[in-house]
């Protein structure tokens, strides 16, 4: 009996001691401030940039891909997404094209979009002979008209019913496959005029 009552009294003393029956201005004691209070981002806005000499948290898998900082922080948005700074398609690839590169998107195209595209191009690849949706040849006036950026862009994000490829192919890639997109473009919708006098004896 005498216990209960020891109890019955530290209860109450706990209940009116939590209710201290007026309202304080200050905020409450933060004991363990933890990282409760940092920058933190609004939501949509442009994210902070990233500070020199630091490593951002949650890349460690783009730092062993990619080769520098600007990689990692792809401000360059011609280069990494094809648009320039208004938002709009850029009309040229970004980078130098000479045969070398030209020699790496073939080789690339053929791995990654001649099993639905063709090696020609022509949408007639093995894989959309069957039931799969078939795209337009690149020469349609469609793809024709595409600035490259937005070629670009196809290839990284896809369209409609086709997968994009940027977790596949590095940026110079897809940039590179672009180049000999145009390429099988321009050898698709040759006329007798593109070649060279010398040569025209030779076709069939
Ligand atoms: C799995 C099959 C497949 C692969 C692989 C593929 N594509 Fe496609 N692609 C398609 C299909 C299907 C379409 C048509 C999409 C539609 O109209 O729904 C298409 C459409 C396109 C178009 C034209 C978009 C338009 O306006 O019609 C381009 C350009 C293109 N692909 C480029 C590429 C490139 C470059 C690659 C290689 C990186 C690639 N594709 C790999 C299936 C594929």
């Amino acid at each position: 009996m005498h216990k209960n009552r020891v109890v019955f009294c530290l209860l109450v003393i706990f209940i009116l001691g939590g209710c201290r029956g007026w309202r304080s201005e200050k905020p409450p004691i933060h004991v363990n401030p933890n990282m409760d209070f940092q920058a933190s981002y609004k939501a949509q806005e442009q994210p902070m940039d990233i500070p020199e000499n630091t490593v951002p948290w949650g890349f460690d898998r783009s730092f062993s891909d990619s080769s520098s900082r600007k990689d990692i922080i792809k401000k360059d948005s011609v280069y990494y997404y094809g648009k320039n700074r208004a938002g709009s398609w850029v009309s040229k690839i970004p980078l130098e094209v000479n045969y070398e590169f030209l020699n790496r998107g073939r080789e690339r195209f053929n791995i990654f979009c001649s099993s639905c595209h063709g090696k020609d191009g022509s949408g007639n690849g093995p894989v959309v002979q069957g039931r799969w949706i078939k795209p337009v040849p690149y020469w349609h006036e469609r793809v024709m008209a595409y600035p490259d950026g937005q070629l670009y862009n196809i290839v990284s994000e896809g369209i409609r019913s086709m997968p994009g490829y940027k977790q596949q192919l590095k940026e110079s890639d897809r940039w590179a496959i672009v180049a000999y997109l145009r390429a099988l473009q321009k050898s698709n919708t040759a006329t007798l005029s593109d070649v060279p006098l010398d040569k025209r004896s030779q076709l069939k």
